[in-house]
């Protein structure tokens, strides 16, 4: 079967970029059409549970930038942050006379996966268009002030960011975990000793010192960033009005 589309070429271009040419705009045109990928993107339920607030270069991109010590997020011609939203949600039932239900913990996940898949179709677009682009989870670093340089109301929730510019760096393509540990046939299958050290030496190359181990323990050991991220998220979803985090 050929494929005459050019999604696998932009796919296989697609890198983080994390150096943006600081000169130079994104022509209106361009961006339209970038939204209109992420627009294009599957909604469960028809429900479009995401919005996303361009940031342009002022005052609130560079606090962002500078309270979660990434630079790119300041550079790039262009920064995006996608928000779970259920407050739109909240307002065309309200239109309507109705009320939403006991949904908010379904919702968010749901809400997560709308985002995800409407920045990754908008990042395919920039980088269908010449652009590279940098997703930003770093911003849950700073999810208070993100809120608040961003007036989010109510039921509404940062996720990440996106960066998009014209790219200063050519970065080479980043490994992955091997296709037989991310797909499984017929049923799930537990993995071999030789495949998990597959996997630490596919993915040394993303540590300087060459040993994966050290970027899995910062992220997720203890005391590593996630941890820290759990709480302050339950806490924020519930302040921001997130039924059944434990604030209601
Ligand atoms: C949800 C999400 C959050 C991310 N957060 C950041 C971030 O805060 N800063 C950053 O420089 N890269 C971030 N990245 C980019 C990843 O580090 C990158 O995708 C990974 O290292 C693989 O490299 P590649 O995209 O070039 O293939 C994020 C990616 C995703 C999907």
């Amino acid at each position: 079967m050929t494929c005459e589309c050019f999604y696998p070429q932009v796919i296989e271009a697609r890198r983080s970029v994390r150096k943006y040419r600081v000169e130079g705009e994104i022509p209106r045109e361009h961006l339209r059409v970038m939204m209109e990928a992420a627009r294009r993107a599957p909604t469960d339920a028809t429900l479009h549970l995401w919005s996303a607030v361009r940031v342009p270069r002022g005052d609130a991109r560079r606090r962002i930038s500078e309270a979660i010590g990434q630079r790119h997020v300041w550079e790039a011609q262009e920064f995006f942050v996608f928000v779970a939203d259920l407050y739109r949600l909240e307002r065309l039932l309200e239109y309507r006379g109705e009320e939403m239900g006991d949904v908010d913990r379904a919702l968010l996940v749901f809400a997560a996966i709308d985002a995800g898949l409407a920045a990754e179709n908008m990042a395919l677009a920039a980088v269908a268009l010449g652009y590279g682009t940098c997703f930003i989870g770093g911003i849950q670093n700073a999810a208070e002030l993100v809120i608040r340089l961003l007036k989010l109301p109510r039921r509404t929730y940062p996720l990440f960011g996106l960066t998009i510019g014209v790219p200063g760096e050519d970065p080479p393509l980043r490994p992955r975990l091997p296709l037989d540990m991310l797909f499984h046939e017929g049923e799930y299958r537990d993995y071999s000793g030789e495949q998990l050290a597959e996997a630490y030496r596919v993915m040394a190359p993303y540590s300087r010192r060459g040993d994966w181990l050290r970027i899995l323990k910062r992220y997720v050991a203890r005391g590593g960033y996630f941890e820290e991220r759990s709480k302050s998220m339950w806490r924020l979803l519930s302040s921001q009005g997130f039924r059944g985090f434990g604030g209601d």
